[in-house]
């Protein structure tokens, strides 16, 4: 019996573990996972899915694999399309998380993309992170524009 839990143990060793290290590669972004449900999770869910007509999916989405960086942009400055600024009707919009640093925001778009968007490998680090920043001035703008607003009421 010993003999047979010794052999079952390396079993469980040498394929079923490799496999789920596999099979869950956003574990290989620990920090970016634990980020995603601590502060995504509840909108689009830890499967990224959404929920649909207000919290879109973020999963195989195509547009998002060809513009990775909409999402580090998504992170810092958040997602105001659907938003008028006078208008009466404004959508569900995604603030920002301006708190989280550029090595966080590549952790958590790392994990997304990993797992999400079922990349082979994690296309960010620190510094395409901070040049894909420089992408979102009219997002950059947006925010200010809002936080100013929302400080003067
Ligand atoms: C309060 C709910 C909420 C939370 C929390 C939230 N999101 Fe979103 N997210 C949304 C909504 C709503 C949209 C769509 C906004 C729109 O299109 O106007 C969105 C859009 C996005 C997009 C698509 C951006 C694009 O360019 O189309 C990405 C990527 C994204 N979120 C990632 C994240 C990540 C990563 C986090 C955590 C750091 C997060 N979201 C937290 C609600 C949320």
């Amino acid at each position: 019996m010993k003999v047979m839990i010794n052999h079952l143990g390396r079993i469980v060793l040498s394929i079923i573990l490799p496999l789920a290290l596999l099979m869950s590669c956003g574990e290989r972004y620990p920090q970016g996972k634990a980020l995603y449900e601590a502060q995504c999770a509840w909108c689009h869910m830890s499967d990224g899915t959404g929920l649909e007509g207000i919290y879109p999916s973020l999963v195989d989405r195509e547009d998002l694999r060809k513009q990775l960086w909409r999402i580090p942009c998504a992170i810092r400055y958040g997602v105001y399309d659907s938003f008028r600024i006078g208008g009466d009707t404004f959508s569900v919009v995604m603030m920002g998380f301006p708190d989280l640093t550029d090595a966080e925001v590549s952790n958590i778009s790392n994990y997304i993309a990993m797992s999400f968007l079922q990349l082979q490998e994690g296309p960010y680090n620190e510094r395409i992170v901070a040049d894909m920043l420089k992408r979102c001035r009219s997002r950059e703008d947006t925010f200010r524009l809002l936080k100013s607003k929302l400080q003067s009421q």
